[in-house]
């Protein structure tokens, strides 16, 4: 599948398994997601543009770079706010733009409920952050609110998906949306069931990371 990204790395194939097991405590999986938000973001980042910078050590000049694009970090509320801050880490001169969806129990669509993107003035590049992307509803209804704000690139961090939820957030991309978007996540399973819940999965990433119950 062009344009999406299963990170095959040990330290994730680690620390997911432990974010996998019910019996991991609110406290280790927020740092396992802080953990899994900066490997995706590392690689997820790669081919950012830089332009040529000019850096005074104590000892002498050297050519240095800094980033090109404004970049808009874009986490779909709840659960994507726990992969916040490990990826502003890494990139301090992010603006965060919240989004806030939750997927109705009934009907497994998105429902928006916070919004407050500017009319003019889109970010270069987005990078959507979303530990689950299960049905892809949410991830796409970001997509859409993204495209009318005139966002120039995607990309689209989860640290977990389902097979089925990448094929439609794919046709879409393909479709109209942003056909050079990318999608890097840590895996993809197998199954939705149901409740239209990803097996094996992780639970309710939101749930987890917040100690609520659904
Ligand atoms: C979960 C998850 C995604 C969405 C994935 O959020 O964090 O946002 O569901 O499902 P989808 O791909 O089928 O749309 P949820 O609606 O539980 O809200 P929360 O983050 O507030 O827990």
């Amino acid at each position: 599948m062009p344009g999406v990204f299963e990170v095959d790395h040990p330290l994730i194939a680690c620390h997911l398994s432990r974010l996998r097991d019910k019996s991991t405590s609110p406290e280790e999986f927020r740092a396992l997601v802080r953990r899994l938000a900066t490997l995706l973001a590392y690689e997820a980042t790669q081919d950012l543009d830089t332009v040529e910078t000019s850096v005074e050590t104590p000892l002498t000049t050297t050519p240095g770079s800094k980033l090109a694009p404004r970049i808009g970090l874009v986490p779909i509320l709840r659960a994507g706010l726990g992969m916040v801050d490990p990826v502003l880490d890494l990139i301090p001169t992010a603006e965060v733009w919240h989004l806030g969806l939750y997927r109705d129990e009934e009907t497994a669509q998105p429902v928006e409920y916070y919004s407050k993107l500017p009319p003019q003035r889109p970010v270069d590049v987005a990078l959507v952050v979303d530990p689950m992307l299960a049905t892809g509803g949410s991830v796409m209804a970001a997509l859409d609110t993204l495209k009318q704000w005139g966002v120039g690139q995607v990309k689209i961090l989860s640290i977990i998906a389902s097979e089925e939820g990448i094929k439609n957030v794919e046709a879409q991309l393909q479709d109209n949306q942003f056909p050079n978007a990318q999608v890097y996540v840590c895996k993809i399973d197998p199954v939705l069931n149901d409740q239209k819940f990803i097996v094996p999965g992780l639970g309710d990433a939101g749930d987890r990371i917040f100690h609520t119950t659904g």
